[in-house]
């Protein structure tokens, strides 16, 4: 039997890529409604191999209607909808930040924590670079206890969703062209830059941003680690497609970098890209369209006793969003 799907930002970047992840991965559908800002709605959104899809406002009888709803539509729009949709009976997949930080919400990387995922109700799928960095760290941590993490991040335009995306392009050629750089959406032009500003600065938090704050809450709580000492960097670069981050861990336990390496090799969801001879190593380019995270350029950190360092790229818009998603709605159907 198939589902009844609601995709809440239809037209967004997240919401594209799982429109397209839908078909496939041959999702069984018995319905697909998709919804978008009441200014796109009776508009239409291509579905892959059929007629377009035509955009609904958002409304609570629709909502409750389906089996498997997916809100990839921002934290202002969960907050009002997903209450509304989890009237219903069926399965909430929330992208945004808006109730991850709850204790009750479970926030779900399926090959980390599966087992949290309910039959019905609300699922938090994490931050796009913290899913990266947790599921590069989760093979590690299982064989040698995370004890402490740094992270910097490099991480591209599509991140701050489609709009940042268009921005780079249109900034990117004005700049070639010697035209004037319009910027909007960024703090900064980001052609031809790099600014360590995602998402706003919390003076409470003695101004690290929040994207860096999220880092740190959401890999506390995917790994149960509540304690976990950890900082990052959050580095806006003009690249198109796909995170990626500079990882320093410290480990309870001695890792060889040979262990460590066997032990990323085996690791479910990601592909070990390490081979400093041959000059592999993961980049966004690679990592762009691909499923599995790319992790390489392991090595022994000598600044500390336990220490590795790695280098992590992955899409955003797969792993770190829309395919995260839906695999928490796959496993849910099993
Ligand atoms: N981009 C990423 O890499 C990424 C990764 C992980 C998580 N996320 C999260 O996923 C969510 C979506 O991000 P995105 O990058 O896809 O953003 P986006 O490209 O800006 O798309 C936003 C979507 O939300 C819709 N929307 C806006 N206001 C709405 C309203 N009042 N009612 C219904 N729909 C509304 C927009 O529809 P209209 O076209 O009609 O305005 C659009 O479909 C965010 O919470 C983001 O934090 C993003």
């Amino acid at each position: 039997m198939g589902q009844r799907v609601g995709v809440v930002g239809a037209t967004g970047a997240v919401g594209q890529e799982l429109l397209g992840l839908l078909h496939t991965r041959a999702y069984p559908l018995d319905a697909l409604h998709v919804f978008g800002s009441p200014a796109s709605a009776g508009g239409s959104v291509p579905w892959p191999g059929r007629e377009p899809l035509t955009l609904e406002a958002l409304e609570a009888g629709a909502l409750r209607a389906c089996s498997r709803v997916f809100f990839c539509a921002g934290a202002e729009v969960s907050r009002t909808w997903v209450p509304r949709a989890l009237e219903g009976e069926g399965l909430v997949i929330d992208s945004s930040s808006a109730f991850r930080y709850e204790p009750e919400v479970p926030l779900v990387i399926p090959e980390l924590n599966a087992a949290e995922i309910p039959a019905r109700g609300l699922v938090a799928s994490p931050n796009c670079t913290t899913t990266l960095v947790a599921l590069a760290l989760a093979p590690l941590h299982r064989r040698a206890r995370l004890t402490r993490l740094v992270v910097a991040t490099y991480q591209a335009a599509s991140g701050a969703g489609a709009a940042g995306l268009a921005e780079l392009t249109a900034q990117t050629r004005a700049a070639l062209a010697g035209e004037e750089v319009h910027v909007e959406h960024f703090p900064r032009p980001l052609a031809f830059n790099v600014f360590p500003h995602v998402d706003g600065f919390l003076p409470e938090e003695g101004w690290a941003t929040r994207e860096e704050m999220k880092l740190t809450w959401e890999t506390r709580k995917l790994l149960d680690l509540p304690e976990l000492p950890c900082v990052a960097t959050c580095v806006r670069v003009p690249v198109q497609r796909a995170h990626s981050a500079a990882v320093f861990a410290e480990f309870a336990e001695a890792l060889t970098v040979e262990q460590a390496r066997e032990a990323l090799a085996a690791g479910p969801g990601l592909r070990l890209v390490d081979d400093p001879q041959a000059a592999r190593y993961p980049t966004p380019l690679e990592a762009s369209g691909a499923d599995a995270v790319l992790v390489g350029r392991v090595r022994k950190d000598p600044s500390c006793a336990r220490g590795l360092a790695l280098f992590v790229s992955g899409d955003q818009l797969r792993k770190g969003a829309a395919l995260n998603a839906l695999q928490i709605a796959e496993q849910a159907d099993r």
